[in-house]
């Protein structure tokens, strides 16, 4: 479980996080949303103790992050937005640092080795060099590293940023595997049909604030059920309604390019936050 109280934190005169509070039962999938620049990855680095804080209390399954800062690290797993994978070593390389920072022994890291691989389907790239994997590869890489010392809460920046649908979705699975099997997820993406489809809460951050955390029905519920895209000369505009019927009626008599569909949880982000992703 992870809580966070009036969460803090300035850069000189630039105020990051400005009063973050919420809660993350055991055994959630969260997610974190917000545009560039939101802070929340100054959250997630804060969480995982490699940024002091300002201001505010966080703990991870009762662990104080500052107070108790070890027994807190060793809690959470963190898969960073930056690939920071050592690439001249190989994969089962890479795996083994991580295990010996965590107090592994030998014989328990090369098992542990094997079973991530194994869950990340990549058991056979053990002694691949890290510079020779792919991009979608490397990802999952580090989500096995995440993993390594069976973290109860793994911290998830931005996991399938630059990745292709289809490598998206196999990390979805895996990111679904990892929930079903217990772990507390905090996820942040840009692909907010990632958080659509994974999430059951979800917070929107604006500029170092929450906006609003609700589950995805609701925030998508809070915006109406149907949506009407207008195709102006500039730019495109969209209105809201609670019924089919509704929407139909809105369009009668409009020129020019319009479409209607279901309200998707990008609407909610759009009209709560007034921001474009
Ligand atoms: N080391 C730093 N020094 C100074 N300012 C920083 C530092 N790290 C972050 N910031 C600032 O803090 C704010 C929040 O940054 P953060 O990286 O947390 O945003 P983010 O929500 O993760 O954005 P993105 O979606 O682009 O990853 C930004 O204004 C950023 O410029
Ligand atoms: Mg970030």
């Amino acid at each position: 479980m992870i809580v966070i109280e009036d969460l803090r934190k300035s850069y000189g005169e630039r105020v990051a996080l400005d009063g973050v509070s919420l809660t993350v039962p055991k055994g959630q999938l969260f997610a974190y949303l917000g545009p560039n620049g939101a802070g929340k990855s100054t959250t997630i680095r804060i969480l995982t103790g490699l940024t002091k804080r300002s201001g505010g209390r966080a703990s991870l399954d009762g662990c104080d992050i500052e107070a108790d800062a070890l027994a807190a690290r060793r809690r959470s797993g963190l898969v960073p937005q930056q690939t920071n994978l050592d690439n001249d070593l190989s994969v089962g390389e890479n795996l083994d640092i991580h295990g010996r920072l965590f107090d592994m022994r030998r014989g328990e890291r090369q098992d542990r080795i094997a079973e991530v691989l194994a869950y990340v389907e990549l058991a056979d790239r053990r002694d691949q060099t890290v510079r020779t994997l792919s991009g979608g590869m490397k990802r999952r890489v580090m989500i096995a590293r995440a993993l390594m010392h069976r973290p109860a809460i793994l911290f998830l920046d931005e996991p399938t940023a630059g990745l292709d649908a289809q490598i998206r979705r196999r990390i979805w699975a895996l990111i679904k595997r990892i929930r079903q099997d217990g772990t507390t997820i905090f996820l942040t993406t840009h692909h907010i049909e990632e958080a659509e489809f994974l999430a059951e809460r979800v917070a929107f951050l604006d500029q170092g604030r929450i906006v609003v955390i609700d589950s995805p029905a609701n925030l998508i519920n809070r915006v109406g059920a149907w949506a009407v895209d207008v195709l102006g000369e500039e730019d495109m505009e969209t209105e809201y309604f609670a019924t089919r019927a509704e929407a139909d009626h809105g369009i009668r008599g409009r020129d020019g390019s319009v479409t209607i569909r279901r309200v998707n949880l990008e609407d909610a982000f759009l009209a709560m936050t007034g921001r474009k992703v």
